[in-house]
C-alpha cells in the first residue's frame, strides 16, 4: 500500500483515519471523531435505501412538499428519519436543521455540536438512477451546554463550521470531509461494509474546462452571468450538469470547473441553500484550494438570518470563480 503525506496508507479505514487524526490533538474528548463516525453510519444506512430504490416502494413522490414547497420524495423523508435517528442515537448532537424539517430538531441538551444537513440532495434523480448525495456541517453550540439551543446556535457562518462534508451515493460511494486540516476522501467498500481511505489530500485544479449550470433557465438568469456563460462557449469549454449538486460539485473538484446556480427571475437568492448546501460544499473547496461566492461575497462570510435561506452560488476552481465574478461587476 503507498504511503501519501498523511502517513495513512490508501486502503486506511475511516475509524481508524478518525482515531489516528484524533490522537493528533492532545486535548481532543473524542466526541466529534464519534459525531463523524455517526455520520459515517447514517451514510452506510441511507446508501442501502437508495441501493434499493427501484426494487421497493420506496422511489417516487411521498405525497408532501417540504417547508420550502418543494415536492417531498419517498427518499428524501426515509433519508431524513434515518440520518435523524443515527445522530439521535449516537448521542453527541445537540440540534439538528435539515432542508425538510421546518423547526429546529432538539436532540441532547447536554451535547455540544449542531448538525445541519440536506439528508438527500438531487432528490429529481432519484428514480433515474443517477447520482445523488447527502450533505452535512457541524458547529460547535454557542449557547451553555446543558439548557435549549437557540437560534444564535443555528445561525453561524460558514467559516464557523468544525467539520463539513458529503456522501455521494455514484458509481460507488463515497464520503469526502473536511475538518479544516485539507480534504479526505474515503470510497465504501461494499464487501467490508467500510468506508476506506481512497482520495488522501483532495485538491481542487486551480483552473478548469468544466461549467455547470441548468441553462434551460438562461432566459431568468442576470446579464452578467447570461455574459459569463456566453464566455465559456467562446472559450470551447465543456458543459456539465447532473442536477444533483453533490455530484456536480465533486467532478469539479476533481477536475477543474465551476457550478453555478445564480439568481434568477423568479428566485432573486437563487435556490440553493446557504445552511443546508452551500456552506458544506464552500469549506471543502476552499479547504481544496478552491473558492464559493453568491456573486459578491465570499460564502462563508454571509451571516444567516434564517435556516431555509437561499443563495446565489458560484463554486469551484479559483481562476474560473474569479473570472465569473468579473462579469457580475
Ligand atoms: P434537493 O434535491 O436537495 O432539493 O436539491 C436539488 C438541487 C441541487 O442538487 C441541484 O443542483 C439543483 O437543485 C437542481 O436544480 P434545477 O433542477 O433547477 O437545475
Ligand atoms: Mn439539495
Ligand atoms: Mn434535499
Amino acid at each position: 500500500m503507498s504511503k501519501n503525506s498523511l502517513g495513512l496508507p490508501i486502503g486506511t479505514t475511516l475509524d481508524r483515519f478518525i482515531k489516528k487524526k484524533q490522537d493528533e490533538f492532545p486535548y481532543a474528548t473524542g466526541e466529534l471523531s464519534q459525531l463523524l463516525r455517526d455520520i459515517a453510519l447514517a451514510g452506510k444506512i441511507i446508501n442501502r435505501e437508495v441501493n434499493k430504490s427501484g426494487l421497493l416502494d420506496i422511489a417516487g413522490a411521498y405525497g408532501s412538499k417540504n417547508v420550502q414547497g418543494e415536492d417531498q420524495q419517498k427518499l428524501d423523508v426515509i433519508a431524513n428519519i434515518r440520518f435523524t435517528r443515527a445522530l439521535r442515537n449516537g448521542g453527541q448532537v445537540c440540534a439538528i436543521v435539515s432542508e425538510e424539517d421546518e423547526e429546529i430538531i432538539h436532540l441532547n441538551p447536554n451535547c455540544r455540536y449542531v448538525v445541519a444537513m440536506d439528508p438527500l440532495d438531487g432528490s429529481s434523480n432519484i428514480d433515474v438512477n443517477v447520482s445523488i448525495g447527502t450533505i452535512f456541517s457541524i458547529y460547535r453550540r454557542i449557547s451553555p451546554v446543558g439548557g435549549p439551543v437557540q437560534e444564535e446556535d443555528v445561525l453561524q457562518k460558514g467559516q464557523e463550521q468544525i467539520a463539513a462534508g458529503y456522501i455521494l451515493y455514484g458509481s460507488s460511494t463515497m464520503l469526502v470531509y473536511t475538518t479544516g486540516h485539507g480534504v479526505h476522501g474515503f470510497t465504501l467498500e461494499p464487501s467490508l461494509g467500510e468506508f476506506v481511505l481512497s482520495h488522501a489530500i483532495l485538491k481542487c485544479p486551480e483552473d478548469g474546462k468544466i461549467y455547470s449550470i441548468n441553462e434551460g433557465s438562461w432566459k431568468y438568469f442576470d446579464k452578467g452571468t447570461q455574459s459569463y456563460i456566453e464566455d465559456c462557449k467562446e472559450r470551447d469549454l465543456t458543459a456539465r450538469y447532473i442536477g444533483s449538486l453533490v455530484a456536480d460539485f465533486h467532478r469539479n473538484m476533481l477536475k477543474g470547473g465551476i457550478y453555478i446556480y445564480p439568481k434568477t427571475e423568479n428566485t432573486p437568492n437563487g435556490k440553493l441553500r446557504l445552511l443546508y448546501e452551500c456552506n458544506a460544499l464552500a469549506f471543502i473547496a476552499e479547504q481544496a484550494g478552491g473558492q464559493a461566492t453568491d456573486g459578491h461575497q465570499r460564502i462563508l462570510d454571509i451571516n444567516p438570518t434564517s435556516f431555509h435561506q437561499r443563495s446565489p452560488f458560484y463554486i469551484g476552481s479559483t481562476k474560473m470563480v474569479a473570472h465569473a465574478m468579473s462579469f457580475l461587476k
